[in-house]
């Protein structure tokens, strides 16, 4: 039988709980993941109170907020705050999504914040995507051409066009990876739904002419068949992108180049 030894920081402790807002009659509670890698203590949930009437709507308002008005040490990723730059990608009342499009009324009862599921973490709500990166960067997210360039533009129909609609509006926020249980347990080499995604984007798009070589590639038992539909990717994405139907897309030209 398979022993496994835990971490010593495996264990997910009971954090401080910060004062309610004086004078505040419409309180909500955050009960929020909190890591420092340097201080040699186990993870905790520490517990906030924010006075709603004086909040944005947004998680990433109540965030930003404590951050401000509390605990200056709160630590996460953020940018554009209107779900474009995926910075902000967490898990939220135990969903993967975009923090600063995920509306507080969607959630009853205490909001529970957790880092993206399954990452190292490099403290508190940031989790370490330096492989998540490196797999996208292996997909060739490029054109890739052979014939000489033309004098002004690589032109493309406006069908063919329209086929990098569902595709091109990914921000890489890496909510669909981090929900997928084969990424759990094979992430080394399962590229996972986000990369697989991109690696369609450029299979059909009508432009590039590396099709064979880029399907040569996926053609491993691992990177692109891991897959096994379970679906949490399309479920998950915040941005209501199918990165399962592009993975079945792909397996399809699979096959279709096999007969
Ligand atoms: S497909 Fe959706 S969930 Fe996945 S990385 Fe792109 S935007 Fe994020
Ligand atoms: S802050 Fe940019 S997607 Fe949320």
């Amino acid at each position: 039988m398979v022993e496994l030894t835990l971490p010593k920081n495996s264990r997910v402790t009971t954090g401080k709980t910060w004062p309610k807002p004086e004078g505040a009659t419409n309180v909500r509670k955050f009960q929020i993941y909190r890591w420092t890698p340097d201080d040699g203590k186990n993870p905790r949930v520490d517990t906030y109170f924010v006075d709603m009437d004086t909040c944005g709507p947004m998680i990433l308002d109540a965030l930003i907020k404590i951050k401000n008005e509390i605990d200056p040490t709160l630590t996460f990723r953020r940018s554009c705050r209107e779900g474009i730059c995926g910075s902000c990608a967490m898990n939220i009342d135990g969903i993967n999504t975009l923090a600063c499009i995920y509306g507080m009324d969607e959630i009853k009862g205490d909001v529970k914040i957790y880092p993206l599921p399954h990452m190292p973490v490099v403290r508190d709500l940031i989790p370490d995507l330096t492989h998540f990166y490196a797999q996208h960067a292996s997909i060739m997210p490029w054109l890739e051409t052979k014939t000489n360039r033309p004098a002004k533009e690589w032109k493309q129909s406006i069908e063919d066009r329209s086929k990098l609609d569902g595709l091109y509006e990914c921000v890489m926020c890496a909510s669909c990876s981090t929900s997928c249980p084969s990424y759990w347990w094979n992430g080394d080499k399962y590229l996972g739904p986000a990369a697989l995604l991109h690696a369609y984007r450029w299979i059909i798009d009508s432009r590039d002419e590396a099709t064979g070589e880029r399907l040569d590639d996926l053609e491993d038992p691992f990177k692109l068949y891991r897959c096994h539909t379970i679906m949490n990717c399309t479920k998950t994405c915040p941005k209501g992108l199918n990165p399962a139907k592009a993975i079945a897309e792909i397996k399809k030209m699979m096959v279709e180049r096999a007969v």
